[in-house]
């Protein structure tokens, strides 16, 4: 398919989505039935419209720039009904000035390649939203992505980040380290006292947290 016309099917097959959105939202005290999947730990008390948030102009107007697109004439992309959600709505409940990754940062140059292959500059890449988990990287190994070169002067860990690194332990990593640096964690030296993978598979499934309380909460908006 030339690539004009995969961008014009791009428009109506999103006009489809956006439409099926409005409806399912719509129907009203029914609409935990009409997600997408279950929502993740702890966003079963959120409502619908705490991240979808309603788009400019008329649902009518929508329609007639989205028609418009599917016939070449719209450039822009268009919102039916619902915005789409993006980082910044989850900021405005998770803001953390101390995130140790904070997303912004990854829009550098230097992760071009990172932005590519995990997509670190976004909430969703790492949290998809209605998979009824916490975390949905996938595989527990992604430092590797940016610290494959990790060596520490005078590393106080028995199994110094020199040599897991050479010897691609990257499942250890999230043993001793969070990855946000909101818990009170003090790393342990010694690579036996790192949180067990099926403790962390389990969190990230939506169980409880092995890293130690508390963490910085999200403040919710009215
Ligand atoms: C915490 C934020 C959040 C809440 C609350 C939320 N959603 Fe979503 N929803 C998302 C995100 C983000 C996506 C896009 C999927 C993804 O994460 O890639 C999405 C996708 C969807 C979609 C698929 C269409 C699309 O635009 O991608 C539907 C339908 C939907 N949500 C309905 C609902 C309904 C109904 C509720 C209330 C029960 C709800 N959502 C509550 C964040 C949320
Ligand atoms: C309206 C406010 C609000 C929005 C918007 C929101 N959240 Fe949340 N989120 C919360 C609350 C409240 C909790 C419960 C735990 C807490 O207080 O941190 C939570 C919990 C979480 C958790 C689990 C935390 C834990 O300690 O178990 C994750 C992960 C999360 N949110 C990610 C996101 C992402 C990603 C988005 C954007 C798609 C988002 N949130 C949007 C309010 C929000
Ligand atoms: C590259 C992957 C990745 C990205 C991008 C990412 N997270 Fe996380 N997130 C994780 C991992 C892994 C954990 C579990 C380790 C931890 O608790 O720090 C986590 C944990 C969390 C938690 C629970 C622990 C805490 O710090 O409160 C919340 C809430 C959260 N993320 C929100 C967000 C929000 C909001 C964004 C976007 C601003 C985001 N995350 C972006 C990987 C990611
Ligand atoms: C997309 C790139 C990227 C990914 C993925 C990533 N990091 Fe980082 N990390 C960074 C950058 C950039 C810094 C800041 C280093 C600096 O300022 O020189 C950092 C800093 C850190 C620090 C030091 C924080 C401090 O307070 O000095 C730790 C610990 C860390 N990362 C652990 C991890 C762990 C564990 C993972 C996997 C769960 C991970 N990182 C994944 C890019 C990344
Ligand atoms: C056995 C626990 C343990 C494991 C496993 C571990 N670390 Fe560490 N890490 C530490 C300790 C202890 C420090 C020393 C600094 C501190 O106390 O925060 C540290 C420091 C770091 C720092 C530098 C922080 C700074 O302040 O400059 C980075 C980056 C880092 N680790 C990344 C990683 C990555 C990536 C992995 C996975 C290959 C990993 N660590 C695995 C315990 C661990």
């Amino acid at each position: 398919m030339k690539p004009q016309r995969r961008r014009r099917l791009g428009v109506a097959l999103g006009a489809v989505a956006g439409l099926a959105l409005v409806t399912w939202l719509r129907a009203d005290g029914q609409a935990q039935l009409h997600a997408p999947g279950p929502m993740n730990a702890r966003h079963d008390d959120l409502d619908c419209e705490s991240c979808h948030v309603e788009a400019d102009g008329t649902l009518r107007q929508q329609l007639q720039t989205a028609a418009k697109g599917t016939l070449g004439f719209a450039t822009a992309d268009v919102d039916l009904g619902y915005r789409a959600v993006t980082s910044e709505r989850c900021v405005a409940c998770h803001d953390r000035p101390d995130d140790r990754h904070p997303i912004g940062r990854f829009l550098e140059p230097r992760f071009t390649e990172a932005r590519a292959t995990l997509g670190p500059e976004r909430c969703g890449s790492c949290h998809r939203e209605h998979s009824g988990t916490r975390i949905t990287v996938g595989d527990s190994t992604f430092c590797r992505h940016c610290h494959a070169t990790v060596a520490l002067a005078n590393d106080p860990v028995d199994v110094s980040h020199r040599q897991l690194a050479e010897q691609q332990r990257w499942d250890t990593c999230l043993g001793c380290h969070d990855y946000h640096g909101n818990h009170a964690l003090h790393p342990p030296q010694r690579l036996s006292l790192a949180i067990g993978l099926d403790r962390l598979r389990a969190y990230f499934e939506g169980g409880e947290s092995p890293y130690p309380a508390p963490v910085r909460r999200a403040t919710v908006l009215p």
